[in-house]
């Protein structure tokens, strides 16, 4: 029994399925470089699920996810299933539900600058050159996302909305002490991003921050307002390493930066519980505009599955095949439709040759 190690595939919605199926090629390639026996599962979920079951996560996907080892996540949502109520949205229906019923309160999202992506970036050549590594960790199951009360009520022009930010010491403690620990193996710093000049919450989250790094002495806390931070990042990325942040702050400053990376199409992301246990997917969106078209990027839920590997099956050089093989198409000029920039030696390929030659180069 201990020498399998189950997969739940959720491919969901939009470019979902498409960008599945080359991380799916990907695995069958490794898997016999993989000691223990991988067995894959599909489960329906998000928008799909809703179209067949009334359900964004119907009870055969929740069921399926519990009795695997890691969860491979491709997207959920979009505009056909809108003018549901936000709770039965496939995003909160589903992705927000699983985060939460796992207690997968720990994102990571690593940010790296891929040379051959430079002219992708919206930054300038002299920002760039010095170029950046950073991993963003993102409170995944706490803050505004969660917080009740929540909802709308009153009528006409005496009508409001509301949402909640709640933090409790032990969240802020938890998952100070994930950063850490991955700062230890890094640069030894961390920028912690709140807004302590306006709420509550950041308050708190510093003081937490502050006594906890105590515990951390070798490592360089600095603590910075989110709106500072969201052009310091523009300005000079090279300066972070660690970006530690609450929920809300996570979600802005994961997709800024992906997108200062090149393409938000190229950034994974891992969420785990006290357990390790795991959920991987692309921190992209569905793309629903151009799905089904086979031209959406591969490489973030190929780089997700990458993250499975590395984390969940503690195969570090597996997964590093996969990250040489996606650094090797690139640098061959090898671009889906969203990196591509006319330039000399680009090749533009589909979805589908994208994944054959990862698969293909993974020697
Ligand atoms: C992300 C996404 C989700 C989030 C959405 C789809 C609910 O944007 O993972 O960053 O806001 O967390
Ligand atoms: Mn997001």
């Amino acid at each position: 029994m201990s020498d399998i190690f189950k997969i739940a595939i959720l491919p969901g919605d939009g470019i979902g399925p498409e960008i599945m199926k080359q991380a799916i090629k990907v695995l069958e390639k490794i898997e016999k470089y993989i000691t223990k026996k991988i067995v894959i599962d599909t489960y329906i979920v998000g928008g799909a699920a809703i179209n067949i079951y009334g359900n964004p996560l119907p009870k055969k996907t929740l069921y399926g996810c519990e009795k695997s080892n890691a969860i491979l996540f491709g997207s959920v949502g979009g505009p056909e299933w809108d003018y549901l109520p936000l709770n039965k949205r496939p995003e909160k229906g589903s992705l927000l539900k699983l985060r939460k019923h796992f207690n997968l309160f720990a994102n990571i999202r690593p940010t790296f600058f891929y040379k051959d992506l430079g002219i992708l970036s919206p930054l300038k050549e002299k920002i760039l050159y010095k170029g950046f590594d950073i991993v963003c960790i993102r409170e995944l199951t706490g803050g505004i996302y969660f917080g009740l009360p929540n909802g709308r009520k009153g009528k006409g022009i005496d009508e409001y909305a509301f949402d909640t930010e709640i933090y409790s010491r032990f969240e802020i403690e938890r998952i100070a002490h994930i950063a850490f620990n991955i700062a230890l193996k890094r640069k030894k710093k961390i920028c912690s991003i709140d807004k302590a000049n306006v709420l509550n919450t950041s308050i708190l989250w510093r003081e937490v921050l502050t006594d906890i790094s105590k515990q951390y002495i070798s490592v360089k806390l600095e603590h910075m307002y989110i709106d500072n931070a969201v052009m310091q990042l523009m300005k000079n990325p090279s300066q972070f390493d660690v970006i530690l942040c609450p929920n809300l702050f996570g979600d802005i400053i994961s997709d800024q930066c992906a997108m200062i990376s090149g393409s938000v199409g190229n950034l994974p992301s891992a969420s785990f519980n006290q357990n390790y246990f795991g959920l991987y997917e692309p921190s992209g969106g569905s793309a629903p505009s151009i799905a089904g078209k086979n031209i959406a990027n591969p490489i973030a839920q190929i780089l997700s599955l990458a993250m499975l590997i590395e984390y969940s099956l503690k195969e570090k050089n597996i997964s590093q095949k996969i990250k040489n093989a996606i650094k090797k198409i690139l640098n061959m000029g090898y671009r889906t439709k969203d990196l591509f920039t006319d330039s000399i030696n680009e090749k533009i390929i589909t979805t589908d040759d994208m994944g054959t030659l990862i698969m293909e180069t993974i020697i």
